[in-house]
């Protein structure tokens, strides 16, 4: 019987046999590893540089921290068992995953097109690097625009996706890209879907599965999960990753030791973690809304990823991509509320439990203003395409109890709506 996947990437990376029996695995911060002999060490070199006709290096060997460590080894493999991938590789932030995997696999001939919206980050670069790097960008209205695409617009290199996208929690139908590009792609020429996970995966949605070639992640979110780490990853199959690890060879982006160790500790509890946070969000969901998609008064509308939310507001696409791809909705939120900035920001300032900042899927609850703080670049036509108004609040649900995080939100929601003159009945709400 093939076991759970949380029992198999407990220790998946790490045997204490071969660590002096140690339960947990050491930090190496070594940058550079000691060859046996001359010969092996060249074979390890000319096979790292692709040096033709070099020899075959011994399996597991390591060269110098910036190919590979020990202690990276394990956070990787940890996190491509959970991934279910072949491997997986971590960075030393979501930027330079995603920054990484884009020069990977776009560039002349390589058109990238993508679906918005997206982490600001990775906009700035489809918007402002790659087009200087002669890589011709096209932004799609939704994946379904790819069924209109004819010979003039070519094939792309990369369709790109964030599902869902934050901070509205818009979602994407992966398999729409998966299989268009499935289609598209030949010997000469192959489509590659990517998908930035971070905020389901890898627990609640497995892009690979769908049939993408790249899971992406900021693992600084969930995956890091306690805001003490900056790291990213991707995973997929050995063939798309190799262009994956060539590229992080030669800019130098990978995860450090420690940070990887933190990674691989992080992971152990991912499950638990993200799992109390999601069940959390639905009791915190539940109490908003009168009934699945219809928000309470003081609460112009919910974002939510929940399919049944999305389809008690009417969004029955989307509650039908969610029920697809999705093993639920997530520990995320974002609450537009009537009144504006000033609204908005009395909510935060109002709440207790919540920390005012930034990032999301840690151990603490946030919430943070987008069109002021995480989104606040974005231009205005952008911020209102994707409902990000200056009313709306985003929160990232933890691990408090959700009682008090209930609690907290119906205050900050009473100051808010002594601002907004739109007031929660709160008698109704006990
Ligand atoms: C969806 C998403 N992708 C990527 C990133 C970038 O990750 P990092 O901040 O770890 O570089 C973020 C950061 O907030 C994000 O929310």
């Amino acid at each position: 019987m093939k076991t759970h996947l949380e029992t198999r990437a407990l220790f998946a990376g790490y045997e204490p046999s071969e660590n002096h029996g140690a339960v947990k695995p050491p930090i190496h911060p070594a940058s550079t590893f000691v060859f046996p002999d001359a010969a092996t060490g060249a074979a390890h070199m000319e096979t790292a540089y692709g040096v033709e006709g070099a020899e075959t290096p011994p399996e597991n060997g390591f060269i110098y921290s910036r190919l590979g460590n020990p202690t990276l080894s394990v956070a990787e493999k940890r996190l491509a068992t959970w991934d279910d991938s072949d491997v997986a590789a971590l960075f030393s932030s979501g930027m330079a995953a995603i920054s990484t995997t884009l020069f990977a696999w776009t560039g002349p001939g390589r058109a990238l097109w993508y679906v918005g919206p997206l982490y600001g980050g990775t906009q700035h670069i489809i918007d402002d690097i790659l087009p200087s790097m002669g890589v011709s960008v096209k932004r799609m209205e939704s994946l379904d625009d790819l069924a209109l695409m004819t010979e003039e617009d070519g094939i792309p290199g990369m369709i790109y996706l964030e599902t869902p996208a934050n901070p509205t929690l818009q979602l994407h139908r992966i398999k729409t890209a998966t299989e268009w590009a499935k289609q598209k792609t030949t010997d000469e020429h192959r489509v590659i879907v990517a998908v930035d996970n971070t905020f389901l995966g890898p627990i609640f949605q497995r892009p690979l599965e769908l049939g993408a070639d790249l899971n992406l992640y900021s693992a600084t979110k969930y995956i890091g999960g306690h805001s003490d780490v900056v790291a990213g990853a991707v995973s997929g199959g050995a063939d798309a990753m190799a262009k994956v690890f060539e590229y992080r060879t030669f800019f130098g982006g990978m995860a450090d030791p420690w940070t990887s160790w933190m990674l691989a500790r992080s992971m152990e509890t991912l499950a638990i973690r993200v799992e109390r946070q999601v069940s959390s969000a639905r009791k915190i969901l539940d109490h908003i809304q009168t009934s699945p998609g219809k928000p309470i008064d003081g609460i112009n509308k919910i974002y939510s990823a929940w399919a049944e939310d999305l389809a008690g507001a009417g969004d029955l696409k989307s509650a039908a991509i969610a029920q697809e791809q999705q093993a639920n909705g997530g520990g995320m939120i974002a609450l537009e509320l009537p009144g504006g900035r000033k609204a908005a920001f009395a909510f935060l300032d109002n709440l207790k439990h919540f920390k005012l900042a930034v990032s999301l899927g840690s151990t603490e609850s946030l919430a943070e203003h987008p069109a002021s703080m995480t989104h606040a670049g974005v231009p205005i036509d952008e911020k209102m395409r994707h409902g990000i108004t200056e009313g709306l609040v985003r929160l990232s649900i933890g691990l408090e109890h959700p009682e008090d995080l209930i609690a907290d939100i119906d205050c900050a929601l009473k100051a808010a709506c002594e601002i907004s003159k739109e007031c929660v009945d709160f008698a109704e709400l006990a």
